[in-house]
């Protein structure tokens, strides 16, 4: 049974891997700050996600855009006329609510009355001013996606690095939508983070990209762990496509509250390269050796945010398991090299600890991220560790002081070996890279 959004966000905050934003100040609704475990998690989701995207054998080049883009990009990108949600009150409670989230023709979820305002549209973007001034010259947004960056440094990122058309430029940052109701945890929030490519090509060669990335992205989440029963591609019906794109795949998992969205792998066509063209008056096209001939590439996006991937991976990797004295065993199954901490070192008593914890700090100089425990009994300290991921522990007992050995005992097995010392090293290494 999969487990509720309130399980994991108590399990998030209870071991330090997210807390409500501002949290003594009652917290800001769709923000949330990450701890020292959501932290390494999240990296491991980056690095995963960028050899990944750099695996199929193309260039592939990283990139950092600002966070803050001009009036003017946003619009030419379209969102200033086009990135609204549908919006709706209520007439008696004043309760909003995004107006396709709800049924129209029943009452308020919230007071029970029936009676709605007109369906309004509210613009996502959350919009400031540069300077101390306040004319429309000063007004920026900060970015409600990391894509445009891309387009607009598309030349210079071109023309200061050797790559050729076929290429991608590929970025991990915040985005930030004010989005009418955050809800669902880490699923639909006001500040996040996206992890995206932009695929340049030719247009005739960019329908088989766009099934060769589909195909690439789908293989991604195998590929760190998540489970095949629980995610599919859905291709978007024509009313649901951005007013990008033209054609679009979404990677869905099995959300507890139903199938949603994890990745978008949309055909952009130029549509952006276009944009940002007329809009800037600078010529952004490429010039083709072949047909001797300029011409702006097209574009194939996969998008998938980093938050809403570390959400999905918690939900498939949750387990309970009833174990002896009717307790419950909660862990988190998560691939080694998702797991924010690879191994943990317990002596079995205190007095034990030397050795034992030589070998956590010599493990933890070679960069694995790695725990030492010596409090409590053998069994609470796996207990805390199931529940935060760990793959495996390592316990220093008595007979190790003859043999040199430790017990390493798997998390989701419980099963148990002996091992030397000196072999425990190879022994995380080869866990995190199989
Ligand atoms: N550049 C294309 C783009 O931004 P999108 O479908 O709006 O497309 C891409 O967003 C991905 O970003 C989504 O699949 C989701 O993983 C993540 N995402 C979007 N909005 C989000 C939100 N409010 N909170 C958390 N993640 C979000």
């Amino acid at each position: 049974m999969q487990p509720t959004i309130e399980t994991i966000a108590a399990l998030c905050k209870r071991r330090g891997f997210i807390y409500p934003s501002a949290d003594i100040y009652g917290g800001l609704n769709g923000v949330y700050d990450t701890g020292h475990l959501g932290h390494y998690m999240k990296e491991n989701i980056r690095a995963s996600w960028k050899k990944s995207v750099s695996s199929l054998g193309f260039d592939v080049l990283f990139f950092e855009g600002a966070l803050l883009g001009p009036y003017a990009e946003w619009e030419a990108s379209g969102h200033i006329s086009h990135f609204h949600d549908p919006m709706v009150d209520c007439l008696n409670c004043k309760k909003r609510y995004r107006a396709d989230d709800i049924d129209l023709e029943k009452p308020c979820p919230h007071c029970g009355k029936k009676g709605w305002t007109d369906v309004r549209q509210f613009n996502m973007m959350f919009e400031t001013h540069v300077g101390a001034s306040q004319e429309h010259g000063s007004v920026a947004y900060l970015r409600p996606e990391t894509a445009q960056s891309i387009f607009v440094q598309f030349k210079n990122v071109l023309s200061t690095n050797r790559v050729k058309v076929p290429f991608g430029i590929a970025q991990i940052g915040k985005a930030f939508r004010n989005e009418i109701t955050p809800k669902q945890f880490l699923f639909r929030m006001r500040e996040f983070e996206q992890m995206e490519l932009e695929f340049f090509c030719k247009e005739q060669e960019s329908l088989a990209f766009f099934e060769t990335w589909q195909t690439a992205r789908y293989q991604f989440f195998l590929d760190i762990g998540i489970n095949p029963g629980r995610i599919r591609l859905r291709s978007h019906r024509l009313d649901e496509l951005a007013h990008y794109s033209t054609r679009c795949t979404d990677v869905e998992y099995e959300f507890p509250f139903g199938w949603k969205e994890l990745e978008g792998i949309a055909h952009r066509g130029n549509f952006d390269l276009t944009q940002h063209s007329s809009h800037s008056g600078k010529d952004l096209a490429v010039f083709d050796d072949e047909t001797k001939q300029s011409y702006l590439p097209h574009v194939v996006e996969c998008s998938v945010g980093v938050d809403r991937l570390f959400l999905t991976l918690l939900f498939d990797a949750y387990k309970e398991e009833r174990i002896e004295n009717e307790e419950t065993r909660v862990l988190l199954s998560l691939k080694p090299s998702i797991a924010p901490i690879k191994a943990a070192f317990f002596p079995l008593v205190k007095k034990l600890s030397e050795p034992i914890e030589k070998l956590y700090q010599d493990i933890k100089k070679s960069s694995f991220i790695v725990d030492f425990d010596e409090s409590g009994s053998i069994g609470k300290r796996y207990r805390r560790h199931d529940e935060i991921g760990t793959p495996v522990c390592f316990t220093y007992d008595f007979d190790s002081e003859k043999d040199g050995c430790v017990t390493a005992r798997n998390r989701d097995s419980g099963a148990q070996e002996r091992l030397h010392m000196e072999r425990v090293f190879d022994y995380i290494k080869s866990m995190i890279s199989s």
